[in-house]
């Protein structure tokens, strides 16, 4: 495992199109030539966070590039792709578990180029076991070496051999790849790579390198780009996004940045996500309280209740200093909708513990939690803290977590019904024209609606509350 050093200075070089792009033209030959089907078909498969979907959009633009369309089934594949995720050990399970499954495919059809990329690849000891264990992968990168993936590509098609290759150079930012989105309406943004926190349970900064920010230019032309595409609910991504800016030359901050793409004409919400509540400041509340366009809507994950356990996980900040966020943003935007991520059985939790935690939901009241119990991450310092409760015990603590959230979430809803929200009508349910619509605090909203208003701002009001969804109707003029 990499040790922490903190890198001052990140070169931004913008070499893909006379580096990379000329691989691209020569995949584009080779694959006219093996494909099975019309065209050359690529199966991309992303777990995780919305950083590897964000990745998964930059290598789906580069295999646009050579001529790849895309399936979602691996059934007529010429290329497959797994992009792992390695926080948690249920993630990497179902990785192993899904290359396993190609094996037959694979007997079937030789030709086709099955590789893996992504957190996981970063592990050495992952990735050398998935390179053993699974003969028929051809292809293994790291997050590090995406920017390469035309030329290893390349060579995997050519070379005869199996390529494998982890690259920890992090100190680069690769601009210019392309992009092919997955949506036309919901779009991420990434504004910085990587994580410097450490925090104890987590794998992430080994995994993405340490923390570097996108220059802002880049990342205001890529708004606006987005904008212009018509883009209408678009997330700036990182791992800790109010420390963006720290490594950067002009030493922009993450709220003066916001304020520069709120200040794009357009009609758009703008998200962002994760803010870490160590460096979420009053100045980044008043920004979002201000602003056009910035959701009402605060995604801070707070992981445990306890300072005692917030200490053991290196958060560098207290249930104290967590709530005084909380209460600023209630009081400066009105209505504001939280969201959180919280650790059940983190090593050495207790009961008294895990009631503290019990106590700040019941004290914020979210309007919804991605809720995790703790999974040991070889190489992180938890993994070797004693951890003495049992599974069976956890899964108690678990179960009794989302009882306590599912009644906050459905009260929460109920207090909506008879309010009108402005909505932004995302896709089709299915059947009975029900669209499924988002609330600026990210609250699904089911409504009868026609199809062509797919991509628009609505009003609708809510008549309706589930647990965690709305029901509503569409209100005219
Ligand atoms: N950078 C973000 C989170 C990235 S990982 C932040 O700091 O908030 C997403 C979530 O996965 C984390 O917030 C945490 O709740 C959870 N997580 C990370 N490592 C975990 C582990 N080892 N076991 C269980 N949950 C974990
Ligand atoms: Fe992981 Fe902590 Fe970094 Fe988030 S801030 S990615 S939880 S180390
Ligand atoms: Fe998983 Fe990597 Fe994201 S470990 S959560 S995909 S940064």
């Amino acid at each position: 495992m990499g040790q922490f050093v903190l890198i001052e200075k990140f070169t931004t070089i913008n070499d893909f199109d006379s580096d990379q792009g000329e691989f691209l033209s020569l995949v584009y030959e080779i694959m006219q030539v093996r494909k099975r089907g019309e065209n050359p078909v690529a199966y991309i498969h992303t777990y995780g966070c919305q950083q590897n979907v964000a990745d998964g959009e930059r290598i789906k633009g580069m295999l646009s590039m050579a001529g790849f369309i895309f399936e979602d089934k691996p059934d007529n594949a010429d290329f497959i792709l797994f992009n792992t995720c390695a926080v948690r050990e249920h993630a990497e399970d179902r990785v192993f578990g899904n290359v396993g499954a190609l094996k037959n495919l694979k007997r079937k059809h030789p030709d086709t180029l099955i590789a893996l990329c992504g957190c996981m690849m970063e592990q050495k000891h992952i990735a050398d076991r998935m390179y053993k264990s699974f003969p028929y992968v051809g292809l293994v990168f790291g997050t590090h070496a995406m920017h390469k993936f035309p030329e290893l590509l390349y060579k995997s098609l050519t070379s005869g051999k199996r390529v494998y290759l982890r690259d920890n150079d992090d100190s680069l930012i690769h601009e210019g790849i392309p992009i092919k989105r997955d949506g036309s309406i919901k779009g991420w943004l990434p504004i910085m790579y990587g994580c410097n926190n450490f925090c104890t349970y987590c794998i992430v900064p080994y995994v993405r390198g340490r923390e570097r920010s996108r220059e802002k230019n880049i990342i205001l032309k890529e708004a606006r780009e987005m904008i212009e595409a018509g883009y209408k609910d678009i997330t700036l991504l990182g791992q800790n996004v109010n420390s963006y800016g720290k490594n950067l030359k002009d030493g922009v901050s993450f709220a003066e940045l916001i304020k520069e793409i709120d200040d794009i004409d357009g009609d758009y919400w703008l998200r962002f996500m994760t803010s870490h509540p160590k460096d979420c400041t009053h100045e980044l509340i008043d920004t979002i309280a201000q602003s056009k366009h910035i959701s009402k809507h605060l995604h801070l994950p707070f992981q445990s209740g306890s300072d005692r356990v917030l200490k053991q996980m290196n958060r560098h900040y207290d249930r104290a200093k967590y709530l005084d966020i909380v209460n600023y943003a209630k009081d400066k935007i009105s209505d504001v909708s939280l969201t959180s991520d919280v650790i059940v059985g983190f090593p050495g939790e207790t009961y008294e513990d895990f009631k503290q935690t019990l106590s700040l939901i019941k004290e914020v009241e979210f309007t919804s939690l991605f809720t995790f119990i703790y999974s040991p991450r070889v190489g992180t310092p938890a993994a070797k803290m004693d951890d003495p409760i049992s599974a069976a015990e956890k899964s108690k603590w678990f179960r009794e977590l989302l009882d306590v959230q599912e009644e906050i979430a459905s009260k929460r809803c109920a207090s909506m019904v008879g309010t009108t929200q402005k909505v932004l009508l995302e896709s089709e349910k299915g059947k009975d024209s029900i669209i499924n619509a988002r609330t600026s605090g990210n609250i699904i909203v089911e409504t009868k609606a026609p199809a062509e208003l797919i991509g628009t701002f609505q009003n609708v009001s809510v008549t309706e509350a589930g647990n965690w969804i709305l029901k509503g109707e569409l209100k005219n003029g």
